[in-house]
């Protein structure tokens, strides 16, 4: 199969694709998506088949607007207006119980909830108004890989597998969307995946305290969304973390022992270490947000390099640094280099 690229001309064409059953990875605000109808069982199907991703790990179903979620859900949490009307479209996949039979039941993994996400991206929100069904949307890499955050991460994983791509550039955000559980009415919201919505932005926004999965403050528990439990985004490389405080050392101690080394780099790091990196990915700035931009696309990036370590920088645990951290963490197997 050739996998096409399509550009913003081309969403009818990329729409039929889907209507008719075909996979089409589509971009969002946070990463690629990969678009196949949600209504059709073999087309969702086909999505876990393609990333290769374990069958009990449900997809976010992605929509056109909070409309087409009521088509699916009946059960309502009393505060998913509010939630709705400040956060979509954008970074916040709710988690709903689901009618019976409303959707296949390979889309929620067989669970009795299922997720929903209004994306902030022009092209997808006029392509799934254009294929007039819910599009399911994982992460458009193949499982393990870290998320691509461009059309070309895209087409490195699934070239051949998949109908098309619609393209929409570089990711703003970076990392996958926050997953709250809105699930039972008479509970309070709870986190089971950070992300660019924070827990502090929820609290100030509803003004009710939002809980997190205790899986994601505890090593040892279970997590309550599926998907935490693989060991996600690691590249080929082993990646370490680096305190603000540290690069002297670590730079100094891959010096002594002939390491090359590939650097996530801020434009302050770039210019005070630059002579002793092998390989850089310049971050835009020194902010959270930027790493987290960069993250993915570094990683992958650095990945191709002759490097024997890849060095991040640690950001505090606060706001979207508890994203990143999440992400980066597991990128390196929850390495720390120590001084
Ligand atoms: O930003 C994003 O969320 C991207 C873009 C494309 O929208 N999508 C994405 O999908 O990251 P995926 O499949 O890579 O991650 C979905 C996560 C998984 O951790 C999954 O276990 C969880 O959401 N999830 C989905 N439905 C769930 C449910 N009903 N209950 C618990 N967790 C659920
Ligand atoms: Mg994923």
């Amino acid at each position: 199969m050739e996998t096409k690229r399509f550009n913003q001309q081309e969403i009818t064409e990329a729409a039929k694709i889907l209507r008719q059953g075909g996979l089409v990875a589509f971009p969002s605000e946070t990463v690629y998506g990969l678009g196949a109808n949600a209504t059709l069982e073999d087309a969702v199907k086909q999505v876990f088949i393609v990333k290769g991703r374990p069958s009990d790990n449900p997809l976010i179903v992605h929509v056109e607007n909070f409309e087409q979620v009521k088509q699916y859900v009946d059960v309502f949490h009393p505060l998913t207006e509010t939630i709705v009307e400040k956060f979509w479209p954008g970074p916040l996949t709710l988690i709903f119980k689901i009618k019976s039979d409303a959707l296949p039941r390979v889309v929620s993994a067989g669970l009795s909830t299922v997720s929903f996400r209004m994306p902030d991206h022009p092209l997808t929100l006029a392509l799934i108004k254009e294929v007039g069904a819910p599009l399911v949307g994982p992460s458009a890499n193949t499982s393990g890989r870290p998320s691509p955050t461009q059309s070309e991460h895209v087409y490195h994983d699934l070239n051949g597998k998949i109908a098309g791509i619609l393209e929409g550039g570089s990711t703003t955000i970076g990392v996958e969307s926050t997953v709250l559980d809105i699930s039972d009415p008479t509970q309070p919201p709870m986190i089971l995946r950070p992300g660019a919505v924070t827990k502090e932005a929820l609290e100030a926004a509803l003004k009710v305290p939002i809980l997190v999965d205790q899986h994601l403050v505890e090593e040892s528990q279970a997590p309550r969304s599926p998907g935490m439990k693989y060991k996600h985004y690691a590249p080929k490389t082993t990646v370490w973390m680096v305190h603000s405080d540290d690069w002297q050392a670590a730079f100094d101690w891959a010096t002594s022992n002939h390491f090359k080394i590939g650097v996530l780099a801020s434009p302050t790091l770039q210019e005070r270490f630059s002579n002793q990196m092998t390989a850089i990915y310049p971050l835009t700035d020194e902010t959270v947000t930027a790493a987290a931009k960069g993250l993915f696309a570094g990683l992958r990036a650095l990945d191709e390099e002759q490097v024997d370590l890849i060095f991040a920088p640690v950001f505090s645990e606060t706001g979207l640094g508890v994203a990143y951290m999440n992400r980066l963490k597991k990128a390196a197997n929850q390495h720390f280099f120590k001084p």
